[in-house]
Formats: structure tokens, sequence, C-alpha cells
């Protein structure tokens, strides 16, 4: 099967990824909400995305700002009501763009009615849907020991006791998260039911949470202890993904819940390579359409780890369909981290749109990426709301770290980076709330606000928007075959090829804050796309990025 022979409506789509409680707030409360969200469709229309992504809606205790679901058919009362959501889903429809929703099925909230039911006694009958396991043993002074030793992605060991019925469960997120057990068949039908439900709702697919999560390696064995940087967790989460029954798991959620369908099935999937990726997408498995691959987001600087690219494209050219991101709720804001938004904002920001919107991938932006914000920077630790974050802060406290130590830390790492509200222009509330927001609106971006951004012809904005429309007339920008011009250094340069009766393009990116000298001859062609006005035939300049008819 080549990439001309299967269109299909989620290949061509650019996505955006909404943060709901961040987008806009329609009641002054201080949280975003669905109304919010549909009151800037026209924005999202005119921008040119084709679907949106939107973080979970669902009821929540907000322990992990909705990931930790206690009623995934309710829409949580801070977003609205499920009259909202149809006021929203009309307003797509009426506009031709479409929806996947965000589903956590590898844990529910600690609040969700199972869970309550499964902790209440060794013998219900939903005692089984999550994973209760006896405790190693106990220490000298009677305190239970857990039954190994795996770590948490939020801090501390994944399995929390619980006195009533002396066994812990585990969470892989925070304690507030129990896992669900999939080898349950009973579990497994209750969630595609939830999918099903959305799908009636008029959901076109779904983003999956850590779902290559979801199978648990028979007997929960011990990790060998490692040192170093993050070593543990990253041990726990190599052994906790991508294990055996997973492959399984996901062919019968395919075959109850999308095939015959359009829906649209993406996973957040960690610890994949190319051949992960492979297997979990490829066409003739049916297990998901779409998985996000890293690489990129763990990356600390530019053109070599981009050009990684390169290698996922080989493993999997013609046999499955690639996503890619930049950003998302849970890294650091794409700019700060890949680009140079001191010296080069516009050139790096539209540099990495132009990447984003060139290769044979589905694209999915993070809000506020168009408008090229940046990481930001609170004073105190008060002002931070991410509980990964919070969780380390306290931990490095009690590990001895100073407090500003432990300050910096969160504010390297935290995941709030990219959850401030959207600044839509320079009011006080940013546009974003006229109430108090539920975290501070950062001062740094009130200047790249949409308003402004959209009166500025020269705007990241706008080059998105360009962009947004380039990729939709050559349709090579989506199918076209693709192939690297030459690879040297700090310049990606690529070619798409024909599709269709459309175009073949090149491709030419300057992945650095200097002139670089041109890959080939500088082209003499059409220009369809440049962040600059003119060319230069002896550089490139400085985050230069290039679209050109190819000969
Ligand atoms: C995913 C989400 C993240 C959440 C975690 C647990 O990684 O993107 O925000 O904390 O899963 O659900
Ligand atoms: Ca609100």
């Amino acid at each position: 099967m080549s990439f001309s022979e299967t269109p299909a409506w989620w290949k061509e789509a650019v996505f955006y990824q909404i943060y709901p409680r961040s987008f806009a707030d329609s009641n002054g409360d201080g949280i975003g909400d669905l109304p919010g969200i549909t009151s800037r469709l026209d924005y999202l229309k005119d921008l040119g995305i084709d679907s949106l992504w939107i973080s979970p809606i669902y009821q929540s205790p907000n322990d992990d700002n909705g990931y930790d679901i206690s009623d995934y058919l309710e829409i949580g009362p801070e977003y609205g009501t499920l009259a909202d959501f149809e006021r929203l889903s009309a307003g797509l429809k009426e506009r031709g763009l479409r929806l996947i929703l965000d589903q956590v099925l590898n844990h529910t909230s600690d609040e969700h009615p199972w869970f309550i039911e499964s902790r209440s006694s060794r013998t219900n009958a939903k005692r089984d849907w999550y994973h209760w396991v006896d405790p190693k043993g106990y220490d000298a002074a009677g305190k239970p020991i857990p039954p190994n030793n795996w770590k948490s992605v939020f801090e501390g060991s994944v399995w929390e006791w619980d006195d009533l019925t002396k066994q812990f469960y585990l969470h892989l997120y925070s304690r507030k998260q129990p896992d669900l057990n999939w080898r349950n068949p009973a579990v497994r039908q209750a969630l595609h039911r939830v999918l099903k439900t959305w799908a009636t709702r008029g959901a076109d697919g779904f983003r999956l949470d850590v779902i290559n999560q979801i199978a648990k390696r028979d007997g929960y064995p011990d990790v060998p202890p490692v040192t170093g940087e993050a070593g543990e967790l990253l041990l726990l989460d190599a052994l906790g993904c991508n294990n055996p029954p997973q492959a399984e798991y996901l062919e019968e959620m395919h075959r109850e819940v999308f095939a015959g369908t359009e829906l649209y099935a993406v996973g957040e999937t960690w610890f994949v390579g190319p051949e992960n990726t492979l297997d979990l997408t490829a066409y003739d498995a049916r297990r998901l359409h779409g998985a996000f691959y890293f690489y990129f987001h763990s990356a600390q600087s530019g053109a070599d780890h981009f050009r990684r690219f390169y290698e996922l494209y080989e493993a999997t050219r013609g046999r499955s369909w690639l996503t890619v991101t930049l950003g998302n709720h849970d890294s650091r804001r794409s700019l700060s981290r890949f680009g140079d938004p001191e010296r080069h904002p516009f050139a790096s920001a539209t540099l990495l749109a132009t990447w984003l919107l060139t290769l044979p991938a589905t694209p999915f932006l993070f809000q506020g990426e168009e408008l090229g914000l940046t990481d930001i920077l609170f004073n105190t630790i008060e002002e931070y709301r991410d509980i990964g974050a919070l969780n380390r802060y306290a931990v490095d406290l009690a590990a001895g770290k100073s407090p500003a130590e432990a300050l910096a830390a969160a504010q390297a790492s935290t995941r709030d980076h990219s959850r401030t509200p959207m600044p839509w222009d320079d009011s006080p509330g940013a546009g974003f709330t006229t109430g108090k927001p539920w975290i501070g609106i950062p001062e740094s971006h009130q200047p790249l606000n949409a308003a402004a951004a959209y009166a500025n012809p020269r705007s990241v904005f706008h080059a998105y928007r360009k962009l947004l429309a380039l990729r939709k007339r050559v349709k090579s920008l989506v199918y076209g075959d693709w192939a690297p011009l030459a690879q040297p250094g700090l310049v990606l340069a690529y070619r798409r090829g024909t599709w269709e009766g459309h175009p073949a393009v090149e491709v030419y990116l300057n992945w650095s804050s200097e002139p670089q000298p041109w890959p080939t001859a500088a082209p003499a062609t059409e220009t369809l796309w440049a962040n600059h006005a003119d060319i230069d035939a002896t550089a490139l300049r400085p985050w230069e990025a290039r679209i050109h008819l190819a000969l």
C-alpha cells in the first residue's frame, strides 16, 4: 500500500490541540470552558486547521487537570454541560471542522464509582477492575512492603496501601489515578462503550492517553537497580510500555470501536522508536492510525535530532502513517526548546512551523504555537499548578535541596510552561477571562496576543495561516514521496515528490542562528513560501525556511 493509494481525512487534516482550562473562559470563573472554545471557532477556522483535539473535559477531581476521570460520560461542571458540548459540535460541523476527544483509558480517578466499589472489599464484583496486590511482607515496624520497586511518573512508589482490605493498588501516575486492569474483559468492554458513546455524540476520533502502558508485566517484576538521572523512571517506563497483550487489546478495540467507521485513533505512546511505531500503526495490523513519536520532545537541540525523522520515515514508509508534533501540554514550549526566541523569534518560530507542515505525517499544533508563545517563569512555587512539578518540589526539599534549588528545578521542567492561558488581546485578563485566571498569565505573553498578531501581517500567526493554506492547496506536501536533498550539518533539506498532478516541492531549513551555506545551489524556481522576502544566493540566513517548486 503506498501513500497515494490510501487518502484519508486524518492524513490530510492538521490538528490543533486545545488545553481547555487555558483556552477561553466564558463565565469569568478563571477556567477555560466549552462555550469559550465555541466562541473562538472563527479564529481557528481562519487559522486554517482542520480538526481539534481537546484535552479531557470530563468530570474529574482535577488532581491531574482532568487526566483523572471520575465519570467518562459527563462533562466536568467547570467546562459546561452536554448541551454546551452539542453546541460546540454543531459549531464545528458548520465550519467543516472535526473533533477528536482525549480519552484516558489506562486509569481512572480514585473517585470514579468503579474504583470506589473496587476498594470497598476484596469480594466486590469490581475488585478485579484494578491491580490489587498483596504486600511482599511486613517490615520490622509492621509496615507493609510494596510488591516491587516501581516508581510512579509523579514521584514515589506506584503502590498505594489500602488499609481497609490490606492490599496495595497500582498507580503509574498519582495515587489518585489507579490503573485499570485490562486483563479483565469486562473492563475492556466498558471502555469500548465509552468510546462508542462519544462517537455517537459526534466525536470523529480519539487521542488515547498513555495507551501503550495499558498492559502490565505479568507478576509485576522488580526493575533492576539503576543509577543516574531519571534512571529509575526510565526503567519503569521502558518496562511499563509495550507489554505483550497490548497488541491484542488494541486489535480488539479496533474491531469493537473503529472498524468500518471513519473514526481516527492516535495514541500517546512513550518509549517507542521506529520499530514500535510501525508495530502500533501498520495499516495491516489494525491497531492505531497514529502514534506520537516523542523523540523530538526529549531532544535537547536542533537539526541532528530532527534528522531522526528520516529513520522513522524509512522504517515505516508505505506501511503506516506518521504523526508529528513539536509540543503539547506536557512539554516545554517548542519555540523555547528548539528555536531562538531571544534573537530570532519570528524566523525560528516559522522555521518550526515549516518543518511541522511539510512532512508526510499528520501535524499536531499546540495552542499558542501560532502566536510564538515561549516558556514562562514564575518567581514562587505557589504560582505553579502542575502536580508533577509540585510533587518533585516536595521530594527535592525532603531530600535536602534548598528551596531555591528546588524552585529552580520546578521552573526548568514544569509542564506549566505550556499550560498558561491563551493571550487573546491586551486587556487585563488578556481576553482569556474577566475573573482571576486559575494560573497566572505571563507578562511576556501579553504582547504576543492574538489580536495584535492578527493585525500584523508579519506575525507568526499569519505565517502559520499561509503554510496551512499551502498544505491544503499543494497536496504533494501531504502525500508526495519524501526524500532528503542533502544532509550537511545544520541545514535540513528535502524534496516532496509529485502527487496526482500536484507539483514536487523542495524545502530548505537552516536550523541555526548563524548563516549556513546552501546544501545545493540556491533554488532558482518559484518560492511557494519563505520567512524572508528575498533569497540570498550565497547563504541561508539564520533560521531561514523556504519552500520552492522543484524543477
Ligand atoms: C499523559 C497526559 C498527561 C497526564 C498523564 C497521566 O501523559 O498527557 O498530562 O498527566 O498522561 O494521565
Ligand atoms: Ca469558565
